[in-house]
């Protein structure tokens, strides 16, 4: 076993790891890998990398158990390196990219600060004095990257999340900041006679645009520009919105609530997908998404399926059913 201060050591390693894991895709050094062993020099050539570094880099990377070396110097992707290719068919490199991104941990510097002073502003609003959203509409290349992360975390668990819920057979889902409809386009197959409404800011519907089309989506799934704290003018029989609450204060979910309790016609459900977390209850991921709520969104956090169904008694919203899929819980509130 090592010693304490060994595993510690390697514990607070954590950020070199997500740095060599980021720029393995950055660099293009994983998609040129690929699935194949190669040789160091000729990547570096190829990628107009620097030899040296690249080695270095390389080492470091296996000695991270991303990547592993054979017998004759090659190198290759380690089975935990590989979803770092963006054609692995479960590839979270925007994700990993994301992560690594000089931006996010510009944002995790405050975490001090806000340990002293409290959640708000968050990390991300005192490091630019913004917040998420409005930086990823002035940096549109990172916006789409952690559009193209929100994809890839959300194909692991579309399979049961859309599989867990009785959707209703014909009628319309509408998905509220539904990004580009990745789970929407999922429950429209599962679905084939209902309609679906995908609500999102216009940047983000643009994207969705040629996604739904490639699903062969775009006449059954109408796009509505639309604002979480506008008006929102909806008839659906149940309103999506997965990974929505997690990014807001209470305060905040409740106006969101309220607004979409406004527009839903009575008997219709809203349905909320976040991860479940007890205030008693570390849990090695969703503790750490809730940390990274608390950097990246303002008063966001992880809650229990108790502290929703509370917003949502706030909102005018009877509490329905919790479901449970993976590590998401489904929670249901009831328009009356
Ligand atoms: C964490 S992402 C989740 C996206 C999607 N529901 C999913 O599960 O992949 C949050 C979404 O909220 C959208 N969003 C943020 N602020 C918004 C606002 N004020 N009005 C409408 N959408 C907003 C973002 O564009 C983004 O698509």
């Amino acid at each position: 076993m090592l010693p304490a201060e060994g595993a510690l050591w390697d514990l607070v390693a954590g950020m070199q790891r997500t740095m060599l894991a980021g720029v393995l895709v950055t660099s293009g050094l994983a998609d040129a890998l690929g699935e194949r062993a190669r040789d160091p020099g000729v990547l570096a050539s190829e990628l107009e990398l620097e030899t040296g570094v690249t080695i270095r880099v390389l080492r470091a990377a296996a000695a991270s158990r991303l990547v592993r070396f054979d017998g004759e110097g090659r190198v290759r992707l380690s089975r935990i390196g590989a979803p770092l290719r963006t054609d692995h068919p479960r590839s979270i490199a925007s994700w990993a990219a994301y992560v690594a991104a000089p931006a996010n941990f510009r944002g995790y510097a405050e975490l001090e600060a806000q340990l002293r002073e409290g959640a708000e502003p968050s990390g991300h609003r005192r490091a630019f004095g913004n917040s998420t959203w409005e930086y990823f509409g002035e940096h549109p290349e990172e916006g789409a990257r952690f559009g193209r992360a929100m994809r890839e975390l959300t194909a692991i668990d579309v399979a049961a999340l859309t599989r867990r819920y009785p959707w209703p057979h014909r009628g319309v889902i509408c998905d509220v900041a539904g990004g580009i409809g990745t789970l929407l386009a999922a429950i429209m197959k599962r679905r084939p006679s209902a309609r679906g409404i995908l609500v999102d800011s216009p940047d983000v519907l643009a994207e969705a645009e040629s996604f739904l089309r490639s699903q062969g989506l775009a006449e059954r799934v109408e796009r509505r520009p639309g604002d979480l704290f506008g008006e929102l003018d909806v008839r659906a029989d149940v309103y999506v919105m997965k990974w929505i609450l997690h990014d807001w204060s209470d305060a905040a979910c409740r106006d969101i609530l309220a607004r979409v309790r406004a527009t839903m016609p009575a008997g219709a459900r809203v349905l909320t997908i976040d991860q479940h977390q007890e205030p008693d209850w570390p849990s090695p991921v969703t503790s750490m998404v809730d940390l990274h709520m608390l950097i990246d969104c303002e008063g966001g956090r992880e809650r229990s399926p108790g502290e929703v169904h509370e917003l949502m008694r706030d909102a005018g919203l009877h509490p329905g059913r919790v479901r449970h899929a993976g590590l998401h819980m489904l929670v249901e509130g009831v328009a009356s």
